[in-house]
């Protein structure tokens, strides 16, 4: 009798995880057995897990915070989006006895954004918001969307021109921090900030919406986050949180390890119910 392969998310926190709700939904759907969970894992024995993991029987492996950077230094072998991004959130145990390391992000966010909203990133007027892991984790494939302009606006203004330094070679990137947006006007504004996590707004002038706007948190909840419960007020015409980036970064995932892109479409909707 053959094993089932086991894949599973590690992370800390990492029990409110919809992981695994979504890749048992993609499997069925897809026809292909599999087992994944969510595996709870202490600051400090995050390799430990990894090749504990491995000797089980396991396959492969979501990561989420805070080990997306030791996911990076783990992995033998990583893509050309994971090396920029310098985060891993996919690992993928190979038959060799490597590990390889894959950043699904920004492919996820791309995809949530232009076919899930229908909202064309090309030629687009974007400004994203923050300068931490979870903005370099997507500004390689938005990039490669190829905007009209890319502006980083953080808090901490250094941090994002330290990203607009490392992005530049990639397309059209600026930086300032969030008093100094000069242009009024994007057409897509993502929130990549913590800051709703503790129910703030990053201090943004309210006129960056151009005609039209997508305003897009990365993060999610059961209500509106913050940012867009703002953005809504002040003027938005379209507000859309981080679920549909979730799903779709775990189909990216799904790619990874069996081949096959699942339908997306119906696991959004099933989690937003
Ligand atoms: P993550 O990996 O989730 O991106 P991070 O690397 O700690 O986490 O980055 C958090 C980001 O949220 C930073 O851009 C931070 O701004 P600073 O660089 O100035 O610290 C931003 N952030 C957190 N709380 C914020 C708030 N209340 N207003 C504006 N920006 C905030």
């Amino acid at each position: 009798m053959s094993e089932i392969p086991k894949y599973a998310v590690m992370g800390n926190p990492v029990s409110h995880s919809k992981s695994p709700l979504i890749h048992s939904l993609f499997a069925e759907q897809c026809g292909i057995e599999l087992e994944y969970r969510a595996i709870h894992v202490n600051e400090g024995s995050f390799e430990a897990a990894v090749r504990q993991f491995r000797v089980i029987g396991g396959k492969g492996l979501n990561i989420t915070v805070p080990f997306k950077l030791e996911a990076w230094q783990l992995a033998d072998r990583r893509s050309k989006r994971a090396e920029l991004a310098g985060a891993v959130n996919t690992l993928k145990f190979l038959d060799s006895g490597k590990i390889y390391g894959e950043n699904t992000d920004g492919q996820g966010m791309l995809q949530d954004i232009v076919v899930n909203l229908g909202k064309a990133v090309k030629q687009a007027k974007v400004l994203v918001v923050g300068a931490g892991g979870a903005v370099r984790g997507v500004l390689g494939p938005l990039l490669e969307a190829e905007p009209a302009i890319v502006h980083i606006a953080n808090r901490t203004a250094a941090k994002a021109h330290e990203l607009a330094a490392v992005f530049s070679g990639f397309g059209p990137c600026t930086a300032s921090g969030l008093g100094d947006i000069r242009s009024a006007a994007y057409d897509i504004v993502i929130n990549g900030t913590a800051a709703s996590l503790q129910g703030n707004v990053p201090d943004l002038p309210g006129s960056i919406f151009a005609d039209g706007a997508l305003a897009y948190d990365m993060m999610y909840g059961s209500e509106p986050t913050t940012f867009l419960v703002w953005a809504d007020n002040a003027g938005a015409a379209h507000c859309s949180d981080g679920l549909g980036m979730l799903v779709e970064q775990a189909a990216e995932s799904f790619v990874v390890w069996h081949g096959v892109r699942p339908q997306t479409e119906a696991v959004i909707q099933q989690l937003r119910q």
